[in-house]
Order: C-alpha cells, then structure tokens, then sequence
C-alpha cells in the first residue's frame, strides 16, 4: 500500500505516521507539506520525516497529478488549523483548507486512489445548546476555519463512490505531547500555564463544553477510516470522532490539571463575554461503526504525558502563548519577516540571518 499523508509536519502528522508505520510495516509512506511549522520541535530524538519514506516540501494548492500516480490512500491534514489564523488569513483558508482540497481529491479520483481521509472538525457545530449534537444536527460554523471544513465536507460528499470513498472524520479538539507541539490548544494551554507559572488562565468563564481527543486516538481513528470497508459506513462517511466521556466544560479539564500539578491558581474570567463556541457531541456513530479504535488514552495520563514532556524540553516560558508554538504567531512572523508572501507561499527571497524568538 502507497499513503500520501499531506500535513505530514504538523501537530497531528508525527502520530499519524507513527500508528501507520506500525499498523503496515510494508507500506511506503510518503509525506507532503510546506513546512510552515517545520522547526517548531519539541524533544524529538530524530526529525520524525525520517519515518517517512519519502518528504515532499510542497504546497497543496499545486500539487502536480503525477505525484499521486500509485496513491492508495490520502490522509488530508494539510490546511490552516485554528480559528485565530483563518480569521488573520481568511481568503487563503479558503483557498487551502477548501478548494486545494477539492482540487487534490479530484486528482486523486481521477489517477484511481481508493480512500481519501480528511481531517475535519466537530467545531462545524458552532454553537449549540447542551443537547449533543450527532453527524445529523445542524451544522452552525462561526468561523472562517469551520466554514472551511464544512464546504470541503459537502464537496466532497459529491465526489464518492465505489470507487472513491470519502470519510469525513469530525474530530474533538485535540491535545497531548507531540514531536512539533501546539500550545494554541486548550488542554495543552493549561498544562503549561501550570508547567511554567503555577498558573491557569481561564480567558472565558469556565462554562464551554469542548469534546476533546489525544492526538494518538485521533492517529487510530485515521488507520481505521482508511481502511474501513465501504459496507461499514457507505462511500461516504461523516463521522464524529472521540468519547463521550471527553466531552467535558473547560473548567473541568482546568480542575483535572490541577490533580496532577498541585498548588495551581485557577483564575477564570467571570467578566468573560460568553464564548459562543460551545457544543456537545454524539459519539455513537463511531462508536458503532469503530468499535476497535475507540479512543484508549485517558485525560490523566494526557496531562501527565504533557507534563513530563515540557520538562523533558526544559520548557519554562511564562510568555509561552507568544512561543513558536502558537501557530498564528509562527505564521505572522513569518509573514512579517517576509519569508512568506501575503498567500503564505514561500518568497525565497529572504535574510535567513533572522531567526524565529522562541
Ligand atoms: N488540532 C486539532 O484540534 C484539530 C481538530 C480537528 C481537526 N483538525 C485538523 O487536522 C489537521 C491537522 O491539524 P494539526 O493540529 O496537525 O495542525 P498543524 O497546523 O499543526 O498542521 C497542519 C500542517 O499543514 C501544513 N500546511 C498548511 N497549509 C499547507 C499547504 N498549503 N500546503 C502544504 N501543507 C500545508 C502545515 O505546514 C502544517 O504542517 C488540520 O486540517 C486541522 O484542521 C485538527
């Protein structure tokens, strides 16, 4: 089996490798993204492209057909990843999260790749009241970054068949300890907050439901949407992905951090204007559908993976939401430096001198 992962680079890519790597030892791997956040590692022992068989730096709004000649399966990964960046960049979120992924899975379709699976997002629910929303709810996307996923989703729909099958996978926020880490996440905020400054800073009032999910039981949903029988699921398939148990408020996971770190100030903003990003999910369909790959990691052992793996890189920024591990302030840095262009593609005209603050 030949996989193209795209995104490969990014939070989630190092695990997605490592669970395919494990799960089809003979397969060739082949991973292609941009790099935007190439040098953001964290402690890792060996650059984790080595894992791949083959890198592609490229871009997906041009990617060339031929290089998917061969291709059994995509993983989509490749896009703009949260809403502060698609609110900076909203025409090029577009542009890369919808229509470049358009674009590949036509190409794909058309060179005989069999699965295509694409990483999409529960926050297409938007807001929504305390009932849990299932793959059947309304959708409410807020945001630049949700509407991305939900037009990519409905065009995408339209392409399957027999042939081509297409599975949406509607992922929990994520968190736990990855090779390029992201702090831009609300678990991993905390954890840090905590690591660094016996500090968490609550910037809404606590009361948000978010469903979350460990980036390696997102790695195991992704194996099994790639090879899922078209009988489980249909040739197209859109599907929540996480546990119920893991649908938790934001003060909740704020108190859970504290078991493991003790002597935490909590601070929570009461004066915070409600956050209208707030939604339960339905996991049943998964559940259904996956029994073997339901999620496994529990959200003590997440935190402690988190803890030790700050300490492990001797991380001690109290500043750590202006690190170069917050994607939009990697991107605005980069743009500002003039190392990408005003469509984030690369110049190729810059002072290398310059140096990313960590
Ligand atoms: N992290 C989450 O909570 C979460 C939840 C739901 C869905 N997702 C989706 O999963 C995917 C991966 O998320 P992540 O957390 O690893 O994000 P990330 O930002 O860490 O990684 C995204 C990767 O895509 C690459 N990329 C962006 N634009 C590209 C382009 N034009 N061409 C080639 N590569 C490009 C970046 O360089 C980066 O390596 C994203 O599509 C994201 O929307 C993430």
């Amino acid at each position: 089996m030949k996989i193209l992962i795209t995104g490969n680079m990014g939070y989630i890519g190092p695990s997605v490798v490592q669970q395919l790597r494990s799960s089809y030892p003979g397969s060739t791997l082949v991973g292609l993204d941009t790099g935007y956040f190439a040098h953001c590692l964290t402690n890792s022992e060996i650059l984790p492209e080595c894992r791949v068989d083959q890198q592609y730096f490229s871009d997906v709004r041009t990617i060339p057909a031929e290089l998917l000649d061969g291709v059994d399966a995509i993983i989509h990964l490749a896009g703009i990843s949260n809403d502060p960046m698609g609110n900076t960049f909203e025409k090029v979120t577009f542009d890369i999260n919808h229509l470049a992924s358009i674009e590949l899975a036509k190409k794909a379709r058309e060179r005989g790749v069999s699965s295509f699976v694409f990483a999409s997002s529960c926050s297409m629910y938007g807001s929504a009241d305390d009932s849990p929303r299932n793959e059947t709810s309304p959708l409410n996307p807020l945001t630049a970054y949700a509407k991305s996923k939900v037009y990519t989703e409905r065009d995408l729909e339209a392409m399957a068949d027999e042939r081509f099958k297409v599975t949406s996978l509607r992922f929990s926020t994520a968190c736990g300890m990855s090779e390029r880490l992201r702090l831009d996440l609300v678990l991993n905020d905390f954890v840090t907050g905590a690591v660094t400054s016996k500090t968490i800073t609550i910037l809404s009032d606590g009361t948000p439901w978010r469903p979350l999910i460990n980036i390696k039981d997102m790695a195991r949903a992704i194996d099994w949407a790639m090879t899922r029988d078209s009988g489980n699921g249909g040739s197209f398939l859109a599907v929540n992905v996480g546990s119920d148990e893991w649908n938790y408020q934001v003060k909740d996971l704020a108190y859970a951090v504290s078991e493991v770190i003790p002597d935490v100030e909590i601070s929570i903003n009461k004066d915070a204007q409600p956050d209208k990003r707030s939604y339960r999910v339905n996991f049943d369909l998964f559940r259904r559908l996956a029994p073997d790959y339901q999620p496994q990691v529990d959200l003590i052992t997440t935190i402690r993976e988190l803890k030790e793996g700050l300490e492990a890189m001797k991380f001690g920024d109290e500043n750590f939401r202006n690190s170069k591990f917050m994607r939009l302030k990697v991107l605005t840095h980069l743009r500002e430096q003039g190392f990408l262009n005003e469509d984030l593609g690369w110049t190729g005209k810059n002072d290398m001198g310059t140096k990313l603050k960590n």
